[in-house]
């Protein structure tokens, strides 16, 4: 068993309760490699943003989950190299099993989230209330979620938002102990997440709705990505062929992060920043080999990214 607290990671307790008070949200941001990592501490260093380093199942398959967690330990140390040593979190995605929880907190990490929403409302709780007991034994924070995404999660996929029901928050909250709540309010994973000619919004009166029935406590938004126009017409500029790609637009991201929204998470538009810039190195510079000189301006192009979430969209700069 290794605690987190001996990796100098933190939970995510304080860092919600400030957020919530602030009006701001903790960016979540995934990381599968070490451009991805460098990228998103420099980032959040030079802005001076707190940060959730998150993990996904995915993540842990495709790079190895031994290799991660050190990973997460040399970013609390490259942090504090880069001259300042804002606060980590290192956070499981999308957990599907209670097994698999109990492996990241025994591993290190000082978040997890259980992710119950495909399941019957009664199997949710108990499933959720047993990753609670055992984290909090270890001073690890829990995720929990209601409602279910449209599109891909996991590999279920679901064709149709299933609305969090803000009638069921409270019982939920209450009964399974959690730390923090995801809902679902129209976000969804992945580039595609209108279809063309639909109107890009999410029901922030659900969210109203949802605030008022458990007051303070911190919401998590999934899928919440903006598939920045400019990053899709570069990929497809250098051969890409992204259509119809659509996100949530930053100015409604704001609007959440200024409420109990403390969290959100951001995968898709680091996926697409990296891809136009490696794009744009091919087709420019064909007789390129060297993997530093197309995932160097990756890396940068990312930083670029992460930095413009933080101050203009969370709103997370300077609260490290
Ligand atoms: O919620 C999904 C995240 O974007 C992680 O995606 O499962 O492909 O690593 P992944
Ligand atoms: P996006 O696909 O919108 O980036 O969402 C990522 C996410 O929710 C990770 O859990
Ligand atoms: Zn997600």
């Amino acid at each position: 068993m290794i605690s987190y607290k001996e990796l100098g990671l933190v939970n995510s307790r304080d860092l919600f309760a400030q957020a919530i008070q602030g009006g701001y949200a903790i960016p979540a941001y995934n990381f599968n490699n070490m451009e991805q990592l460098q990228a998103i501490i420099a980032a959040c260093v030079e802005t001076k943003s707190p940060v959730i380093l998150q993990v996904s199942s995915g993540a842990r398959k495709y790079a190895n989950q031994t290799l991660l967690r050190f990973m997460a330990q040399g970013a609390v140390e490259y942090a504090k190299e880069l001259g300042y040593p804002i606060p980590i979190v290192l956070h499981l995605d999308h957990g599907d099993s209670f097994e698999l929880c109990k492996n990241c907190i025994e591993f290190g990490f000082s978040s997890v989230m259980i992710d119950g929403s495909h399941l019957p409302y009664e199997e949710n709780i108990a499933l959720t209330r047993r990753v609670v007991d055992y984290a909090h034994q270890f001073d690890v924070t829990v995720e929990g979620e209601l409602g279910v995404l449209a599109g891909v999660e996991d590999d279920v996929k679901a064709e149709h938002h299933t609305y969090t029901q803000p009638e069921e928050v409270e019982d939920f909250v209450k009964r399974t102990g959690v730390d923090s709540l995801a809902i679902s309010i129209g976000t969804s994973h992945g580039a595609f997440k209108f279809k063309p000619g639909q109107k890009p919004e999410i029901r922030l009166d659900i969210l109203k709705e949802i605030e008022k029935r458990i007051p303070g406590f911190p919401i998590v938004l999934h899928g919440s990505s903006s598939v920045p126009r400019d990053i899709v017409e570069e990929i497809n500029r250098y051969g890409g062929k992204l259509k119809d790609s659509i996100g949530i637009p930053e100015e409604q991201l704001r609007k959440a992060a200024g409420s109990a929204v403390c969290k959100i998470n951001i995968d898709s538009d680091g996926r697409l920043a990296m891809t136009a810039a490696i794009r744009k190195v091919f087709v420019e510079k064909p007789d390129e080999f060297d993997p530093r000189k197309y995932l160097g301006p990756a890396r940068d192009k990312l930083k670029e990214l992460y930095k413009h979430k933080n101050i203009n969209v969370l709103g997370s700069d300077n609260k490290a």
